[in-house]
């Protein structure tokens, strides 16, 4: 008996899947968040990353990312309580409270800091957290790591959010948290229903928006701005691993928040802070994304073009408002299917099956990006028509 029995039995397994061709994990891809990369020396078409806007690959983007590497080397060095914080992290989280119509901001190393450190530092014994069922697995870390009580509702159903709202004690602290976009068939959360709701309740409210930063309302400001109603939720969460081009998480929220969890959230008390350069390169995408709306009008041309061309050979596509296309293929073997298919063809998408979805609903997650060309889109989806057409799909 070994501790890593469970180690080699595990290798096993996922050597017959790749046997099976229903492993699509851990690719190499070379640039990765390109319209076009490398992959097995083959030049394949992305249609699985989450860089929206195309702001990891804009020219001004990666000459401001160098300048600060030149200035200020290549890390911090230091968790930023100590002596990690320059004065871009400063400046990133001006801006961002700013940009989100708060009092202050907090930028923590990655996303999934952010949302494990916001919910674990703010709640404690006695309080309720009420929690989307398909929220992210950050929030669900977050929720693991408090004494709090945890209570899940039904994925973006009111009425049962409502009913475990009604069933908590009037004495009781109570944080309902959703995430904005739903990432896996980018499904937007009934934001304005919650808002309500937490205020009948007294309830507060924070949004977990990595997937809609960047995509959704008139600038690109996120589901918030889509509803119409920026600076109505209490805690406004994102990541820099989508939309804007690196890595690192934020919350904006009001000032005494923002200082009560820097210096009490462990995440981002007990590890380094995210490289100065990283702070750039997201202040640098927030100036194009303001400078350049037409990368967001391409965004939205792009998807259409892409929705329409798919649903017109046939294919199913779940509703969506978001660069997150999810193509129904139902049967999870046909979807390994059909993603091994693209790929051999030169097309690079994200097979999804339970439990990521419920079972007989696995999907094809296509995701667009800005910087994808009409060309390499028709290239697309001439192959998406080809590889469905031999599975019996379309
Ligand atoms: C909804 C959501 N929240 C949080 C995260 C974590 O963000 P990061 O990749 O910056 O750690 C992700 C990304 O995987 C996400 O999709």
């Amino acid at each position: 008996m070994s501790l890593f029995d469970k180690c080699h039995e595990f290798s096993r397994w996922i050597e017959s899947l790749k046997e099976r061709r229903e492993f699509f994990y851990l690719r190499t891809l070379d640039p990765a968040a390109s319209p076009t990369v490398t992959m097995n020396g083959r030049k394949v078409i992305m249609l699985g990353s989450n860089n929206y806007l195309g702001l990891a690959t804009h020219p001004k983007v990666v000459t401001a990312t160098i300048k600060a590497v030149e200035r200020y080397g290549t890390g911090a060095c230091s968790s930023r309580v100590l002596t990690g914080t320059t004065s871009l992290h400063a400046r990133l989280e001006k801006r961002l409270a700013e940009f989100k119509g708060t009092e202050d901001a907090v930028v923590f190393s990655t996303g999934f800091m952010t949302m494990m450190g916001v919910v674990s530092a703010l709640t404690s014994s006695g309080d309720v957290i009420l929690s989307d069922e398909f929220n992210h697995a950050s929030i669900v870390e977050g929720c693991r790591l408090t004494d709090a009580e945890v209570r899940i509702y039904k994925h973006n159903d009111m009425a049962d959010l409502k009913e475990k709202l009604a069933a908590c004690g009037s004495d009781q602290n109570m944080l309902i948290v959703t995430d904005g976009v739903f990432s896996m068939k980018g499904t937007v959360a009934d934001l304005p229903s919650i808002r309500k709701l937490a205020e009948q309740y007294g309830a507060t409210t924070m949004v977990d928006d990595a997937h809609g930063m960047g995509v959704l309302g008139k600038t690109g400001r996120g589901t918030l701005e889509h509803f119409g109603m920026e600076g109505e939720f209490d805690l406004v969460c994102g990541t820099f691993s989508k939309s804007l081009g690196t890595t690192g998480g934020f919350v904006c929220a009001d000032a005494d928040v923002v200082t009560f969890l820097k210096l009490n959230s462990r995440p981002f008390i007990f590890s380094a802070s995210p490289p100065p350069a990283s702070m750039a390169t997201v202040l640098a995408c927030l100036d194009v994304m303001e400078e350049e709306p037409q990368l967001l009008e391409r965004l939205r041309e792009n998807t259409e073009f892409v929705k329409n061309g798919l649903a017109e050979m046939g294919f199913r596509l779940e509703e969506t408002v978001t660069p997150i296309i999810p193509v129904l293929i139902g049967d999870d073997a046909k979807t390994f299917q059909m993603a091994g298919a693209l790929e051999d063809e030169g097309v690079i998408v994200n097979p999804i099956v339970p439990p990521a979805v419920p079972a007989g609903s696995s999907l094809i997650r296509v995701s667009v990006m800005a910087s994808l060309s009409r060309k390499e889109l028709t290239t697309a989806l001439e192959t998406f028509r080809l590889a469905g057409q031999r599975l019996g799909i379309i």
